[in-house]
């Protein structure tokens, strides 16, 4: 479009022959359309209205943002067809009005608007010719407020990020006191536990009932205190940062070493452990003790599961970017409503369970960059899986620019997201 092509036809006006008005109707419409297919191209909704708040024009983005039909909302009061935006007030002002807001539908998002009015230039009459319509001196324009321009930014991505550092924050600073609570508990366990081993030892030199009852108050007593041990121990060990110590290992004989630290508990129970472990798996960069950590507090979940008698099968694999080890038992399962929980802090069915167990195994298998999931149906076992990746990923690759070189080997030690 050149520029100043309505300036020179507004100046032309009275001299057009009717032959040509055709042609300058057609370059009108042509320009007509050249605009709004700019403005259709844009992110930033655009609403413009009349003096009266009606919808003169919207481009596609204000459509999608307030989920409206152009061809309907057009002539429609602006607040008429976006409930909740009080124009009046917002048009008050005689300079632009930029404010926030959160539209609940079509979608939940966030938006920054700017309202700005919109002024044009008015002619009383054609240029160049006075009102006898002779030509005459050219009649000077005057501006007038023919209604505003709305222009909608949206900014639920920056917002979204904001708020979740907020409250990523307060939970930070919530576990930071949780944590220390926590551990100033573990000072008087250890004080009432020595006191408890105490009381026992007098507790032996009495005789009768007497003996008995003490005996059994002191036992309940030591029980709670264990439990409240594991309790504080495993919540720290669940909230506290942990920064991993790599180096390459071999998963297999991580999975072994944590086997053959239940191998009493397996025979006792009658339970048989089938290890299926492939022998070219790739070293892994791992930390070791947290790593058997969360294999301990999948195979005690699963020896808890079936009580006696069951099989657990631990079988490791890899396919091209993750080694995968699963753990199969053929324990009492999960019903979908647990499973849906079981990741929740403290979700547990046991009485003595502390329901960090299965949380502490995430949190490990996340800051090894893998993944972990559960599939089970009550009553038929359960199979947990992890993945770890022994590849850094790569990033995607992007269409070549001008010249078509295919981008090579470009890799980046991309973050997994989180799940
Ligand atoms: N292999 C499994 N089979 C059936 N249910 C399971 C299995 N593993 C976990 N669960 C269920 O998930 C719940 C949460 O497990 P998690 O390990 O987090 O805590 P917990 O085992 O209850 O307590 P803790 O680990 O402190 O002993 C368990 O209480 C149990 O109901
Ligand atoms: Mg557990």
């Amino acid at each position: 479009m050149k520029a100043g092509f309505l300036e020179k036809l507004i100046e032309r006006l009275g001299r057009i022959g009717p032959e040509e008005v055709q042609n300058y109707f057609l370059r009108l419409a042509q320009e007509k359309g050249f605009l709004e297919t700019v403005f259709n191209a844009i992110q930033e909704g655009i609403i413009v209205t009349d003096s009266k708040g009606r919808i003169t024009y919207l481009n596609d983005a204000a459509c999608g943002l307030f989920g409206l039909e152009a061809a309907e909302a057009i002539s429609k009061p602006l607040d008429e067809r976006v409930r909740g935006l009080d124009w009046e007030s917002l048009t008050k002002s005689t300079g632009p009005v930029s404010h926030d807001m959160e539209i609940f539908y079509p979608q939940n998002r966030f938006i920054n608007f700017y309202i700005v009015p919109l002024v044009m230039e008015s002619r009383n009459s054609v240029a160049g010719i006075d009102d006898s319509g002779q030509p005459g001196s050219p009649i000077p324009a005057t501006a007038e407020q023919v209604g505003h321009v709305m222009i909608l930014r949206d900014i639920t991505k920056s917002r979204r990020t904001a708020q979740q550092t907020i409250e990523s924050e307060r939970l930070n600073a919530l576990t930071l006191l949780a944590a220390g609570v926590a551990h100033e508990i573990g000072n008087p366990l250890n004080s009432l536990h020595i006191h408890l081993q105490l009381m026992e030892r007098s507790v032996q030199k009495l005789n009768g009932d007497a003996k008995a009852e003490l005996q059994q108050s002191i036992d309940i007593a030591r029980s709670e205190v264990n439990r409240l041990d594991s309790i504080v121990t495993q919540f720290l060990r669940a909230i506290r940062p942990s920064h991993p110590q790599l180096h390459p290992e071999n998963l297999n004989t991580i999975v072994e070493e944590a086997v053959r630290f239940f191998m009493p508990e397996i025979q006792d129970r009658g339970i048989v452990v089938e290890q299926e472990l492939r022998s070219d798996l790739p070293l892994l960069q791992l930390d070791r003790d947290q790593m058997k950590q969360a294999f301990y507090n999948v195979i005690k979940n699963s020896l808890e599961a079936m009580k006696r008698h069951g099989t657990l099968h631990i079988r490791t694999d890899m396919d091209d970017t993750n080694v995968i080890v699963s753990f199969v038992d053929t324990g009492s399962g999960m019903s979908a409503e647990n499973l849906s929980r079981v990741f929740e802090p403290y979700f547990t069915t046991k009485p003595s369970g502390t329901g960090l167990g299965l949380l502490i195994v995430r949190r490990i298998v996340r800051e090894h960059g893998g993944e972990l999931s559960i599939e089970s149906n009550e009553g038929e076992g359960l199979t947990l899986t992890i993945r770890l990746p022994y590849i850094e990923r790569r990033i995607r690759m992007l269409e070549a620019g001008e010249n078509k070189t295919p981008l090579q080997g470009t890799t980046a030690s991309q973050p997994p997201s989180e799940t």
